[in-house]
């Protein structure tokens, strides 16, 4: 999407950190910018400021858990802006950490905290893309998706396990919505940020509070009040990124990429692991493989993905 001006942009957890950095660069591109957030006062904190900055901008509330709250905030916006043109489904949750500094191992990870991370983090972007690719594909123009996962989408350390495997589903599912978006000219780009200043360890904190109860933060010895790290990225400099990626159709969005290193390190142990066939001389069908292929990772992906499709 070349042309970004008057554009509608919808931006989920817009309020604070990586989305508020999306919104302020989004409107000095001259977008209208679509406040969607769970916490009222600090969507309406959000809203003042970037209004005062002189950007068009207009707060929903919306919890991305819940498909009612998607098509209340999608009307909502519509009856504002008219239709959406670029969704950021970007508000999301961390796991938490031991106040004694210790990390939160998987086998000690409370269930009802790891339905809510996959809640948010991944259901909430999945309801995004029902609610809101159909509206874009009515309205027959050009539209753009934008997921926020992480680095950690890319590679699992320990320690972080519910975390990154939330990620991991939304790396799965922004690549399999590339492929299935581009005969639609929709863009999806996936961006996938390290360490960046932002509220995240007290808004999800607010999450667990709301959802699971006070007492469990406290049971849990959860760190919960961090404060903004002011050593990490600036989160407008990762929303000019995102505007850029948005108008080359970029796939994935590297702001940090002192991490490649990493993600190789990984691919390297999967190709290490890569062995012969559990069944002498077996192979799978190619009708297998074709349908396991993804046209969206190769170079020129357009006609490939209609092609997949078929
Ligand atoms: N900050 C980082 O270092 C970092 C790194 C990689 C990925 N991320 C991802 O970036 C995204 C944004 O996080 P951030 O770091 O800017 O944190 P943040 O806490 O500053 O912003 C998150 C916003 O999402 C909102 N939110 C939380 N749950 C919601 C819900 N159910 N419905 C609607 N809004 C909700 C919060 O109210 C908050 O305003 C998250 O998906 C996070 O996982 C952050």
């Amino acid at each position: 999407m070349e042309r970004v001006e008057g554009k509608v942009a919808f931006i989920t957890g817009g309020a604070s950190g990586i989305g508020f950095g999306m919104a302020q660069a989004f409107g000095e591109a001259g977008m209208k910018l679509v406040i969607a957030d769970v916490n009222a006062e600090r969507r309406e904190t959000a809203v003042g400021a970037l209004s005062e900055s002189g950007f068009a901008c207009h707060g929903v509330d919306l919890d991305v858990r819940s498909a009612t709250s998607w098509k209340a905030a999608a009307d909502d916006a519509e009856a504002r802006f008219g239709a959406v043109d670029i969704l950021c489904n970007n508000a999301g949750v961390g796991q938490g950490r031991r106040t004694d500094g210790t990390r939160l191992l998987l086998e000690a990870t409370d269930e009802e905290l790891f339905r809510l991370v996959f809640d948010i983090n991944v259901a909430g972007a999945f309801l995004g893309v029902r609610t809101m690719v159909p509206r874009i594909v009515a309205r027959g123009a050009a539209g753009h998706i934008v997921n926020t996962g992480s680095m950690a989408g890319l590679i699992a350390p320990p320690g972080l396990a519910t975390y990154s495997a939330s990620k991991y589903a939304v790396t799965a599912l922004s690549e399999s919505l590339r492929a299935e978006l581009a005969a639609r000219n929709i863009g999806v780009s996936l961006l996938c940020p390290g360490g960046v200043q932002s509220s995240l360890d007290t808004t999800s904190a607010e999450r667990r509070n709301e959802q699971l109860g006070s007492g469990f933060d406290r049971e849990a010895g959860f760190l919960s009040n961090r404060p903004i790290n002011p050593e990490m990225m600036e989160p407008v400099s990762v929303g000019r990124r995102v505007l850029r990626a948005i108008r080359d159709n970029d796939f994935y969005i590297f702001s940090h990429p002192e991490y490649a290193g990493l993600i190789e390190e990984r691919y390297a142990a999967i190709r290490r692991d890569i062995g012969s066939s559990a069944q002498d001389g077996y192979v799978d069908p190619d009708w297998l493989l074709a349908a396991s292929r993804n046209p969206a990772y190769s170079e020129d992906d357009r006609s490939a993905a209609t092609a997949g499709l078929r």
